[in-house]
Formats: C-alpha cells, structure tokens, sequence
C-alpha cells in the first residue's frame, strides 16, 4: 500500500499517519520529522535547513528529492509506506514518479485532506509534540490537562518554531502558491480523494480507512 497524505499545515497529516502507520503495519515518511530530526542532531543538511523551516518556506527539490530516494531505496519501506509532508511542488510530484518507476512501483491512493483556514491556524496555535516520543498533542485535549510532560511517555512537549502566528502565515501562502497544484497533478490521474479533516481524529480516521478500502 502506498500512501499520499496531502493537504495543508495543521490539517492532521502527521497525526493521521501515524494512527494509520500502526493500523495498517506500513511504514510513515514524513519529509517534516526528518528534517527537524536532522536540525537536532547538527547535520549538514539541518543546518541548511532550520532557517528556511523557522521562516516557513520550502526546502529545495534537489534535497528533498535525494532525502525521498535514499529512504526508498533502502528497502525500509518495501511493505508499504504512508508520504506525509511529500512531495510539495510539482517538480517533486514528477520526480516521485519517475522514482517509482525505476522500483516498479506505483501509488495506490492520494488523500487530500481539507480543512477551513481559520481551523488550521486555531490547531497549530495549540499544538504541541513530544520532543522524545514525536506524539502529537493539542492543548485542547482533555488528556493534557495541565501536563507538561508527555502523557505517553514523560518526555518534553514543546511548541514548533514554524508555529508561530506569522510564520503560519507564510507556511499557508507558500502552500496556497507552490503546494495546491500537486493536488491538480493527481486529480488528473485518478489518483486523488477529497476527505474532510474536520471531524474528530477517529472520525477522519475512518474517512481515510474507507477511501483505501480497509473499513
Ligand atoms: P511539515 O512538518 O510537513 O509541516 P506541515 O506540512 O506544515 O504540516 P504540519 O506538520 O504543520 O501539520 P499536520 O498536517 O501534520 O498536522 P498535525 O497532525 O500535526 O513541514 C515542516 C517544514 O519542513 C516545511 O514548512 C518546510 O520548510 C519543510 N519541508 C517538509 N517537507 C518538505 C518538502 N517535501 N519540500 C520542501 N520543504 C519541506 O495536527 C496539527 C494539530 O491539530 C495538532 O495539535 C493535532 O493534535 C491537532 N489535530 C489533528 N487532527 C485533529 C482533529 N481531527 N481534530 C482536532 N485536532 C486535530
Ligand atoms: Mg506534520
């Protein structure tokens, strides 16, 4: 099974992926993790990277494209995978394709989750995440309660550097600009599905479980 999670920040892609990585026994890729990942532990590439994250625009292609090749030619994925975070631009999507060619491969579905704007920045404002267990909350959850722990498993929950009001912002026009016609490419194909993130975690959940035929 391969997966496309698509759609704006703050929609509920890493939280969905998650929940779907367990469930369905296939690996979660997300292109977001990886580079914050690599921003903590001072590599080349964090380097490069954290400015252009903190200021919410895009990574290159070139870089982008190399980290996706490199995970999934290691073989890590070969049961099946779920791309949250990628590709973002059309140039990715076309490089996406033409890397799963030479695997033999192809994409099963592309969900495309859908969310008002002014929800979007509600979640991101209240979010937080696991610095140890990369768990994703929101302050609204009842399970948070006063906690500044991880409820999961004791580790700091911290608050995005790109989730600042102005940096959302820009995260959403660069969205609007350079992500939004990657949803064309696959609408062109047959590939893509509409899903409305607006219901509970469970309630989308099963939206997506139903689109991929697992429900
Ligand atoms: P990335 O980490 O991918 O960020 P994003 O796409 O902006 O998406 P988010 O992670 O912010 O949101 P999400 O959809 O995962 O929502 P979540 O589940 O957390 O990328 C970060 C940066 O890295 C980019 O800006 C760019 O610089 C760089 N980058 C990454 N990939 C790149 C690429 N391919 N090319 C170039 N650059 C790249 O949920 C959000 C909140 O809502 C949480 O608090 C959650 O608890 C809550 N929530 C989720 N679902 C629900 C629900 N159903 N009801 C109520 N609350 C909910
Ligand atoms: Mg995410």
């Amino acid at each position: 099974m391969i997966l496309v999670l698509f759609g704006p920040p703050g929609v509920g892609k890493g939280t969905q992926a998650k929940l779907l990585a367990e469930k369905l026994g296939i690996v979660h890729i997300s292109t977001g993790d990886m580079l914050r990942e690599a921003v903590r532990a001072g590599t080349e590439l964090g380097k490069k990277a954290k400015a252009v994250i903190d200021s919410g625009q895009l990574v290159s292609d070139d870089i982008m494209v190399g980290i996706i090749r490199e995970v999934l030619s290691s073989g890590r994925s070969a049961k099946g995978f779920i791309l949250d975070g990628f590709p973002r631009t059309v140039p990715q999507a076309e490089a996406l394709s033409s890397l799963l060619e030479e695997l033999g491969i192809t994409i099963g579905h592309v969900v495309n989750l859908r969310l008002a704007e002014a929800i979007v920045v509600k979640r991101l404002s209240s979010r937080r995440t696991c610095r140890k267990c990369a768990t994703i909350y929101n302050l609204t959850e009842k399970r948070l309660a006063d906690q500044v722990k991880c409820p999961n498993c004791g580790g700091e929950l911290y608050q995005r550097e790109d989730d600042r009001p102005e940096t959302v912002l820009r995260r959403l026009s660069v969205y609007a600009r350079s992500t939004t016609p990657v949803e064309e490419f696959y609408r062109k194909r047959g590939l893509l599905t509409d899903v409305d993130g607006s219901g509970t975690v469970e309630a989308v959940n099963r939206a997506i479980l139903k689109v991929l035929g697992k429900l």
